[in-house]
């Protein structure tokens, strides 16, 4: 009888398991994962889903380092229509924790990775080439991309070095190259940030834990024209949680360390794994010195599994941010918000005045969905007095088209919940390349409905999105306005949500963007007709 796809992911995990635990007794550098405690360290999870995994390195104190901020990455050419870039993904050494050297997978070697500015209806391709000893696929987060370009799980790229070949490969039908990979953007989209990452089938969650994720800034003439902070004044924050191993060295349960065979997380990590160390832009708890002026800041959550609830803090009160944009770009116009919670993948482009604090003030962004050092994110220092001639005018954007649940053509209905242990599915169906979950049709409006057991924060690849009705009150969050490709679920939670697929065709994924659950199942198809 022939083995199924998941007794064969067993056996071909218990060869490497083997071969990766007689490498870790003879180096002390390896992780072993045997020291874990049972109950993952236990902490400060609140209502996240997760296990944290215990640093054994030192954990340097809070508000050490500066907020690094990543490069922004020439173009090796451009022409009348499209800017084109090489990025090569390759181990380095980083100096995250004071004292210890990190080895990251890096695009060019960084963690984040370097960021690419484009320009809306301007083509961008990137040639990425592989220089890891593991298969990887590039996505665009956020990008109406043709499926070939997509970072279709199973569409790899192989070690240019032959670490991995073909042969190595566990997926059905993969699409594989050689050492690198051109990734085509057309990029007729609104501005928007969006990152890239990492998305190889089964091994998503360590692959951008180690490294693999950086920021992609789409602009257009629409948002050029505002008053919003620019220049020094706008900032990317990629906040991301890790731990780390008493060399310095990332610090991820993975089942299989060799991260060739068996996919998935140690039992107790199963619902998700948390860092105990929160980084910004690859720096812990950094601070960022401040005017006391306007200050754009485009957050991600690039964490695997942790929620964040934001919140601007300092010890003459607390502060408010001012929502311009979410995943899909610019808002109709600005919202205010106290706090604002933000999941996994999930964008929130926001304007914080640091006029509200006196020059002298620090003020703490605040993680509220935490306790301990997790609880506290980075720190701004409110340390002169400049002139600012920014503003945020009522009206942002004249062109946000927000898809119409009136409109819609066809309701669907995807839930998200734990088949058994180490599985998790959409629909009972864990993710299988040649199961299509639906077939939209290019240019309709359709309700999609998603709900939960835990928390999952779902995403759609091609097609954004408006929230529009949510479980718990009904009415959508405040910070759930414009358009959206990923909404947090609550446990037991749903929402409601009117999406539309415009440009292309083909097979694109939706899934859950808590990266273990992604991993170990919780992945589908839809094919745009
Ligand atoms: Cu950010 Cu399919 O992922
Ligand atoms: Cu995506
Ligand atoms: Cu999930």
């Amino acid at each position: 009888m022939p083995l199924s796809r998941k007794e064969f992911l067993k056996l071909a995990g218990t060869i490497t398991v083997a071969a990766a635990v007689n490498t870790a007794c003879s180096n002390d550098d390896q992780f072993d994962g045997s020291d874990f405690p049972a109950d993952g360290g236990g902490g400060d999870t609140g209502d996240t889903a997760g296990e944290v995994v215990p640093s054994e390195a030192p954990i340097p104190p809070a508000f050490q380092a500066r907020l690094p901020v990543p490069p922004v990455l020439s173009p090796t050419r451009t022409d009348a229509t499209t800017d084109y870039y090489e990025i090569t993904q390759r181990t380095a050494q980083a100096e995250i924790l004071p004292g210890l050297q990190t080895t990251v997978w890096g695009y060019n070697g960084i963690f984040p990775g370097p960021t690419i500015e484009a320009r809306s209806g301007r083509k961008v391709v990137v040639r990425q080439r592989n220089e890891l000893s593991l298969p990887i696929a590039v996505h665009l987060h956020g990008g109406v991309t043709p499926p070939d370009s997509d970072g279709y799980p199973t569409d790899l790229v192989l070690p240019a070095d032959g670490s991995f070949t073909a042969a190595d490969v566990v997926a059905p039908d993969p699409t594989l190259s050689q050492g690198d990979k051109e990734y085509v953007y057309p990029l007729n989209q609104r501005a928007m940030t969006l990152w890239y990452h990492d998305h190889r089938m089964d091994f998503t969650g360590p692959q951008i834990y180690y490294g693999l994720a950086g920021f992609f800034i789409l602009r257009d003439d629409e948002e050029d024209a505002l008053p919003l902070p620019k220049g020094e004044r706008e900032i990317p924050l990629m906040i991301a949680d890790r731990s780390f191993n008493a060399d310095g060295s990332f610090r991820y349960p993975a089942l299989d360390p060799s991260l060739r065979g068996e996919h998935g997380v140690q039992g107790q990590f199963m619902t998700g794994v948390l860092g105990d160390v929160i980084l910004v832009n690859g720096a812990p708890w950094p601070v960022l010195e401040v005017s006391n002026t306007r200050y754009r800041l485009r957050m991600l959550n690039a964490s695997n599994t942790r929620e964040y609830d934001l919140r601007l803090e300092s010890d003459r009160g607390e502060g408010s941010f001012v929502q311009v944009g979410s995943d899909g770009g610019l808002l109709a116009g600005p919202v205010t918000h106290r706090n604002i919670k933000m999941a996994p993948a999930e964008r929130f482009d926001v304007v914080v005045d640091f006029s509200q604090f006196p020059v002298g003030s620090q003020v703490v962004l605040r993680n509220a969905r935490s306790s301990g050092r997790t609880a506290e994110v980075m720190r701004f220092d409110v340390v002169r007095e400049e002139p600012d001639d920014s503003s945020v005018p009522d009206t942002l954007s004249t062109t946000l088209d927000l898809p119409d649940p009136a409109q819609a053509v066809a309701t669907r209905r995807f839930d998200f919940f734990q088949l058994g242990e180490g599985d998790w599915s959409i629909n009972g169906q864990l993710f299988d390349p040649d199961t299509i979950l639906a077939r939209p049709a290019r240019g309709t409006t359709e309700i999609w409905e998603f709900s939960s057991d835990i928390n999952h924060p779902v995403h759609v690849h091609l097609g954004h999105f408006r929230i529009f009705e949510r479980g718990d009150t009904g009415d959508p969050r405040p910070w759930d306005v414009g358009l959206k490709d990923t909404v947090q679920l609550d446990p037991n939670g749903w929402a409601r949500v009117a999406i539309r697929f415009t440009e292309f065709t083909g097979k694109y994924i939706l899934h859950c963007h808590n990266l273990e659950h992604e991993d170990m199942g919780m992945m589908g198809n839809f094919e745009v007709t």
